[in-house]
Order: C-alpha cells, then structure tokens, then sequence
C-alpha cells in the first residue's frame, strides 16, 4: 500500500461537468495497492488502513498532482528521420510537394522496411523513458511506416513486445492498425489492389491476432478518399476494431463526417473541417483530438478547439510525434500549444490529455482519471495549478511519475519531492 500526501490540488479528470470541470481537491491525498488507485479525496478523509505502519508514504510537496498523461496520438515506432524535409519545408517546399516526389511518408516507410524488429524496440524504449520523465504514463502507437504485410505485422508486434513479457514497459501500449497510411509504391497503379489487402487480408488478420484494437485511416487528398477510407473501416468495425480517422488536416474533405457516420472513437487533426462535421461528430460522440504541433510544424492554421466544444464534443490533445509532421513527444508542449492555438481553455486542455485522450484510445475503463479502481497512474508537477503549469511551459515541470503503482520519473535536485525513502 501507497499513499502520496501533501498533494495542493489534485486534478482527478474524472468524467462529468463541463470541459473545463477537473473535479479537483485541495489538501488531498491520494492512495494505491498491487497498482490500483483505492482512494482518492481530502487527505483527512483517507480511510485508517492507509495510516500508519506498513504503509509506504510519499509526499507531493503541496504540488499539483494530475493522472498520468495518455498521449492518445503517436506514430511511435519508425525508422530514420527527416531533418532534410524540415529545412525543404523553412525554404517554401509544401508538405505535399515533398510528398509527390518521394518524400514524406514514403521516405520513412523506406526506412522503417530496412529496420529491424529488436532496432525498433529500443528506439521506441528510448521515446517512452523520455515521455514518461514528462508525466505521460499511457501511449497509443500506430503502425503505418510498413504498408506491407511483413513490416505492417513487425511495427505491430514491436508494440506487443513493449507491452508483454518479462521486460514489457511501464506505460500501457495502445496499438492501432495504420495501414491506410499512404498507398505504397508497389500498388502505385493499383490503388484497389491495396484496398483489398486491406480490407480482405490485413485487417482481419490483426484483428485475429489481436495485434491491435483500432484501425486507423488518412483521408486527404493524396492519402485515402471517402470512399476507399469508409471501405476499410467498415472493414475494421466488421472485424471488432475500433474507427479511427485522420481527418480534415490540410483541407476540407469530408473526414469529420465520415468519422461521425463510422461511430468512430476520434478524428484527428481537423484544422479544416466543415460545421457539418462538427456537428456530425458532436452528435455522434467522437472525440475531436488537436494535434498543434503538426499545425505547427506545418505552419498551418491551427484546429479551432471552440467550435467543437461550443458544439459540445470531448476535445482531447495528442502530439501525433512522427518523423514528418510532428518531431516531438513533448505531450506538455502539445498542451501549452493547445491553448495558445487552438484556444482551448488550460484546464481542457488538461482534460484533453487524460480522460477524453483516453477515451479516444478506448482505454478510458483503466486510464485517464484519478478515481478508485483505475490504475495508478500519476504525475506530480511542479506547479501550484494547470493554468500556471501550462502557462510557464519549461522543458520538464513534471517531478515524479507513478505508472501503475511504481516511482518510474522523480527528478533530481531541489525540484525532488520527499519521497520517505520510497522508489
Ligand atoms: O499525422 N497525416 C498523416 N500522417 C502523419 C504524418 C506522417 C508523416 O509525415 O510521416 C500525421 O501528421
Ligand atoms: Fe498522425
């Protein structure tokens, strides 16, 4: 048994109220046992068999607690890298015309088919040590970079080998099927072709083989239309995995409707969708999930979280890290962007990137708030509240993470909270 005291205010996120309702306590406490939060509240309420001897006690130093961060957007698993595109791109090159001649997508799927399984893995342990030192304690992962059976099911099973087994990571893997990334060179001239190892092979298989729970399509001019996207999701909803949609990011083109008709979990992106979209994803409850720092990277406009909250929809915040578009898993970083971009209000920005992230993840049973019978999973930032955490962005304002129970972050130095000698 753990208890983590001396919290200022906690941030439970748990559901209900509006977007900007963080259900948050001052003077709490928080406490777990074999990884499981049994008690979260006023630190006076905490239940006698949380006191004294045989307890292990941890101290927040009055700081601000939150639940550990779900980055519920992340092409995690990729070979390579694209500094070369990001200068093309300061110079004037468009995202698409890097991608017409062989760039872009291509370029790391190019690289991501030269790598092996076990360099994938400790590329994608090297990412979540480091986003788990940010706070983040959950991590859904697409694959995307293969577009061919073989390194579709490798980036796949990357993501089963970080989640299983003797030397599985802390954070909870969510992985999704991506395969409706980019039509690859091989089917150039056969674009139906794909579509059916899509739909016909691919799909069924990893569901078959629980490789992953959702299934993911781009739909943009270049990528995915209507059409072939709403081929390969009901592909996916026939085989039980859950819809998932980029959509709308560098133009107008039907994906947030789609992804309402599709009763999707979340349309990503969504800088250019319609009011009809809006309104069709309000409706139908998919969350609507900002990812500023590939606006940002692409110096486009930003999503208008407002138009989507006013409507009434969850907005949840991701990074979308991946070579490309979004070289970064700074989840944080993502939030203070958030705000200042996309106006979404701090404190729904913060609930973005837990209980509605989460959500979109389809792993809100388990994650995403701070509430008895969720998994412990905890982030202490050095701050006394979200607007003053989001607002003075720092490269790391996170001081101790707790994933599933266990001390996996604490920062060094004066910043270190008293931990009572506990690990
Ligand atoms: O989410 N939009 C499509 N896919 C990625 C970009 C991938 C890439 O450029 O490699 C995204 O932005
Ligand atoms: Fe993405």
């Amino acid at each position: 048994m753990t208890v983590l005291r001396n919290i200022g205010l906690l941030a439970t996120c748990r559901p209900g109220g509006g977007p900007e309702e963080l259900h948050s306590e001052r003077g709490a406490a928080v406490a777990w046992e074999d990884g499981e939060i049994a008690f979260a509240g006023p630190e006076e309420d905490l239940p006698g068999r949380f006191r004294g001897d045989g307890v292990r006690e941890m101290d927040a130093g009055g700081r601000l607690v939150v639940p550990g961060l779900v980055d519920c957007h992340t092409h995690l698993a990729f070979g390579g890298w694209r500094a070369e595109e990001f200068e093309d791109r300061v110079r004037g090159a468009s995202y698409r015309e890097i991608a017409r001649e062989g760039g872009g997508i291509l370029s790391t799927v190019r690289s991501t088919r030269e790598a092996a399984g076990d360099e994938l893995v400790e590329r994608c342990r090297g990412f979540l040590a480091r986003m788990r030192r940010l706070g983040v304690t959950t991590v859904e992962a697409k694959s995307g970079y293969g577009l061919d059976r073989e390194t579709e099911l490798r980036l796949l099973r990357v993501y089963r080998r970080l989640r299983e087994g003797p030397d599985a990571v802390p954070e909870t893997v969510v992985p999704t099927f991506l395969g409706a990334h980019a039509v690859p060179p091989e089917f150039e001239t056969d674009r139906a072709g794909y579509l059916d190892l899509l739909t016909d092979e691919l799909i069924p298989e990893v569901a078959r083989r629980r490789l992953a729970t959702a299934c993911d399509v781009f739909v943009e001019e270049g990528a995915f239309s209507v059409a072939e996207a709403r081929a390969v999701l009901e592909a996916a909803r026939e085989h039980g995995l859950d819809r998932r949609l980029h959509a709308d990011q560098l133009s107008a083109g039907g994906g947030a409707e789609l992804a309402a008709e599709m009763g999707a979990r979340s349309a990503d992106h969504l800088e250019h969708a319609s009011d009809a979209g809006v309104e069709a994803m309000a409706d139908a409850g998919v969350v609507a999930v900002d990812l500023p720092l590939a606006s940002l990277y692409l110096d486009g406009p930003p999503m208008d979280a407002r138009r989507f909250l006013e409507r009434g929809a969850d907005v949840a915040v991701a990074t979308d890290f991946n070579p490309g578009t979004a070289p970064s898993y700074h989840l944080p970083l993502a939030m203070t962007l958030a705000c200042t971009r996309s106006r979404l209000p701090p404190a729904a920005a913060l609930k973005g990137a837990t209980l509605h992230a989460a959500r979109a993840a389809g792993v809100e049973q388990r994650v995403g708030s701070v509430e008895p019978g969720k998994r412990a999973d905890l982030a202490v930032i050095d701050a006394p509240d979200p607007v003053s955490w989001l607002y003075h962005h720092r490269p790391n304002a996170c001081v101790l993470t707790v994933t599933g129970g266990r001390v996996t972050w604490r920062a060094d130095g004066e910043r270190t909270p008293a931990t009572g000698g506990a690990r």
